[in-house]
């Protein structure tokens, strides 16, 4: 069957986290992405976090599935030729550098564009234009900067930053989109574009709902679903809010049978509206289904402690998967809290391919994600990494480059 970016050859100049997980993305739906590497020294991270000498890590293993490695100095005049040579013949060229790299490699946009004025050149930064516009970036800084840590945590702790790779990881789905959504583009202009994803903006996008909190709490002076209130006030700034749910129905983490030994034995529970009065029969309170205290969504939300409370006591007497068979019979939304172990050794998301297992040479054996989207008429199969400089001789040949050009190249180390 046919990919949906077959015949989309990406320049993959990225490193680290978030510009890998934007061109693996592409790469899953079907483009040719040449990542272009350091020789000698290639992507840092495939020394980082090792797990096995001198094998390419999991951090980097995981993050660069489906592509081709080729190795060159562009900073020696040669090199640079060779990458000009692959702008001429790539549709797109994605890269997270630090500010100013690019430009000081002497390949600004300008320069990209009369190189090849088809090309996309598409970038992760940490900021857009700002005052932190030159600042090197890592996940967690765009965590902060993008309002998740001083949202994220308990009220009475510091701001936390998650588990989730939103700054890096979110940051490469959104480039992903833009690159995309530039190529449809190209297809009536004819014309390729500059693509910027600042990573401070996408976590900022994916935490709208904080800001929108941050609005309704200046109109109102208190945000009633949140666990502090009543009882605690508001100051000017959108608090932690725990667990709580960040829609308009309340939820909430509640412990689960042998809580006290498994650190996952918890259940989040949400108590949405139309489910009420099923959710008032399961843990034996009908009387709340019409006490005016309890009877509207208003009226429960002074009382939301108390409730889950009362609901804790009924999931503490139940495995977060018995209290889910139960839960789902009568629509109740509720998820159990999973641990990465059980995710790996969950069959049902190795079926659908959202879990994989690669064979790797070095390596041998591994679990990696897949891809998430599922095209019905693009299906992802997910091959292991490139080792460092692996498509070299075979890129360098594609583009036009004779066996003796690429033995002399080697043999000054440019590539
Ligand atoms: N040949 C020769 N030189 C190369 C090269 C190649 N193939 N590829 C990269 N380089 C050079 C760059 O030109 C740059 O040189 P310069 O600083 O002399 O201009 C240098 O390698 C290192 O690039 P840099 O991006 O500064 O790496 P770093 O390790 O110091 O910083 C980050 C890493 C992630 C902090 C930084 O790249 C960054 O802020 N990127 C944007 C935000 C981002 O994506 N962050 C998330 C990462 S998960």
């Amino acid at each position: 069957m046919s990919k949906a970016l077959e015949g989309v050859r990406i320049l993959d100049f990225t490193h680290v986290q978030s510009g890998p997980t934007c061109t693996q993305l592409l790469a899953w739906f079907g483009a040719d992405v040449i990542k272009v590497e350091k020789a000698g020294e290639g992507d840092a991270t495939r020394g980082q976090l090792r797990d096995i000498p001198d094998a390419d890590s999991l951090y980097f293993t995981m993050l660069n599935h489906n592509k081709r490695s080729i190795t060159l100095d562009t900073k020696n005049p040669k090199g640079k030729e060779v990458l000009v040579t692959l702008i001429k013949q790539c549709d797109v060229m994605v890269e997270n550098f630090a500010p100013g790299a690019l430009d000081r490699m002497g390949f600004s946009w300008e320069r990209i564009q009369e190189i090849n004025p088809r090309i996309i050149l598409a970038s992760v930064k940490g900021f857009g234009p700002g005052p932190y516009v030159d600042c090197k970036v890592y996940e967690n800084v765009a965590q902060c900067a993008g309002g998740a840590a001083s949202t994220t945590g308990f009220d009475d702790g510091p701001p936390m930053v998650t588990g989730a790779q939103i700054g890096d990881s979110g940051t490469g789905l959104h480039l992903a989109l833009g690159i995309v959504t530039a190529l449809f583009q190209r297809e009536k202009t004819g014309r390729g574009q500059k693509v910027l994803a600042a990573m401070q903006d996408a976590v900022l996008n994916l935490c709208r709902v904080k800001l929108r909190d941050q609005q309704r709490l200046e109109r109102t002076g208190e945000l009633k679903e949140y666990p502090q209130y009543p009882e605690i006030g508001f100051g000017e700034a959108v608090p932690r809010a725990g667990n709580s749910s960040g829609g308009g129905q309340p939820g909430s983490i509640l412990k689960c049978k042998g809580w006290q030994k498994d650190p996952n034995a918890y259940i989040y529970f949400i108590t949405q509206a139309a489910v009420w009065p099923a959710i008032c029969k399961v843990i034996d309170e009908e009387g709340w289904i019409t006490d005016p205290h309890f009877a509207t969504p208003t009226a429960r939300l002074p009382h939301l402690k108390m409730i889950f409370d009362r609901i804790e006591e009924w999931t503490k007497t139940k495995t977060k998967f018995e209290a889910m068979d139960i839960l789902n019979k009568f629509d109740i939304p509720c998820g159990p809290i999973l641990s990465m172990k059980e995710i790996a050794e969950d069959e049902s998301l190795r079926a659908t391919g959202t879990v994989v297992e690669v064979e790797h040479p070095t390596r041998g054996k591994y679990l990696t994600v897949g891809n998430p989207i599922k095209l019905s008429d693009s299906p992802t199969d997910v091959t292991r990494s490139p080792l460092l400089g692996e498509h070299t001789v075979e890129v360098m040949a594609q583009m036009g480059y004779n066996d003796e050009q690429i033995a002399q190249l080697r043999a000054e180390r440019v590539i």
